[in-house]
């Protein structure tokens, strides 16, 4: 596997003349002017939150021109933010601003305020635009890259939404220095999602360096970043309102979202859901007879080394899964739809679990 260093590096997103960059690097925030391509007009508002304003928001304001007529908004922190209540409180201060359809929108956070202020941008005055500038890992190697905007409803998560993609991503990597521990973890699982679903080699890679990453050893990250970014990319581009093969992305997330929502949103982080939501995944993918006990055994020791949990919510019963995932965005008419494992580095879509086989997962599986 070739060498990454951590300088600067630009993807494409391909997706026509909606095509837009990806720009990844340390400091990039630190160049003055560096949001400014991408801007609609001279109407500008930042959305941020509680917790990333003090750290970063001076950072963005002196990445814009300086004949803008800037508005910042600062949110709360939180999954539990993240509903139509906070995403009205954008609308309101854009109004309030008297921002027209050539204003755009700078979501400075993670995945929730990613996800709130593409939504937001989607909506207002029937879309305009905006640019993600995502701090935290899981934000900057997913949530930011590919138009999924939306947010939660106490019954699902993310269940209302719609896909309006970004002007650009710019990736400063320097903000991971602040990022939490447990933060960084979760980010790790959707690092370790792209590895399983289409590439053994990187997830050979991950497997020998989760240490380094762990230490935010820049080289490790940078590659970390780029080939997370590099597959989003290619496989949004391929399928950009997921038709087919972006359905991959959601391994883990079938059996991750009913974690969150039955938890409470913010008890159980996205990343960590989505990591022992992939381990479920596994471990029915070998009971169906297509992953050895072997591979079950190793991506567990991968998402140990990530320091992920391992098992699921000690009061989640049976029901408590099913009813929540029946109602997963990806299933046909009332059929399931999981995603599997043929072997790790090679993902499908599946809709004939058998349901006593899902069941028997779902009792056994450990507790904790
Ligand atoms: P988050 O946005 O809640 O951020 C995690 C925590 O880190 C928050 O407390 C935040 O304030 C803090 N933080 C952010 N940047 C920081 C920094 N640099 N230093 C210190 N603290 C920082 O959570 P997340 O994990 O980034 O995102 C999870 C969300 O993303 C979920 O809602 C999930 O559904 C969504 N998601 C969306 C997509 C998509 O394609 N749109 C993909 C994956 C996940
Ligand atoms: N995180 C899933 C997707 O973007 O499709």
């Amino acid at each position: 596997m070739t060498q990454t260093s951590a300088g600067p590096h630009t993807l494409e997103v391909a997706l026509g003349d909606r095509s837009y960059p990806i720009h990844i690097g340390p400091g990039l925030l630190r160049e003055p002017g560096a949001l400014s391509p991408w801007l609609a007009g001279r109407q500008v508002m930042i959305v941020t939150n509680e917790t990333v304003a003090p750290l970063y928001l001076e950072r963005c304001r002196k990445a814009l021109p300086d004949d803008v007529e800037l508005r910042e908004l600062v949110l709360p922190d939180g999954e539990a933010t993240k509903n139509l209540e906070h995403v009205s409180r954008i609308w309101d201060a854009l109004l309030e601003a008297g921002f027209n359809r050539r204003c755009t929108l700078v979501a400075l956070g993670g995945g929730v305020i990613g996800d709130m202020v593409g939504f937001a941008a989607a909506c207002y005055q029937r879309g305009v635009a905006f640019i993600q500038v995502p701090t935290t890992l899981l934000a900057q190697v997913d949530s930011s890259v590919g138009g999924k905007t939306g947010v939660n409803h106490p019954l699902g998560k993310n269940m209302i939404g719609a896909f309006w993609q970004p002007r650009a991503v710019l990736i400063d990597t320097d903000t991971l220095a602040t990022l939490p521990p447990r933060e960084l973890s979760a980010g790790l699982a959707e690092v370790i999602k792209y590895g399983l679903i289409r590439d053994a080699d990187f997830l050979a890679w991950l497997e020998r360096s989760l240490p380094a990453l762990r230490d935010l050893e820049p080289d490790a990250l940078a590659r970390a970043i780029q080939r997370s970014c590099a597959l989003k990319a290619e496989i949004v581009a391929e399928d950009e309102t997921e038709q087919g093969v972006r359905a991959l992305l959601n391994l883990g997330h079938t059996f991750g979202h009913a974690i969150e929502a039955h938890q409470g949103y913010g008890n159980w982080l996205h990343g960590e859901a989505v990591g022992t939501g992939m381990l479920m995944a596994a471990e029915l993918s070998s009971r169906l007879g297509w992953l050895s006990t072997d591979d079950v055994e190793r991506l567990r020791a991968i998402l140990r080394a990530a320091g992920l949990p391992l098992e699921a919510p000690a009061e989640m019963g049976v029901d408590d899964f099913l009813s929540r995932m029946r109602l997963d965005k990806k299933n046909v008419d009332s059929r399931l739809r999981l995603v599997l494992l043929r072997a790790l580095g090679d993902a499908c879509v599946d809709d004939a679990t058998p349901e006593e086989t899902l069941q028997t997962l779902l009792e056994q599986f450990p507790r904790g």
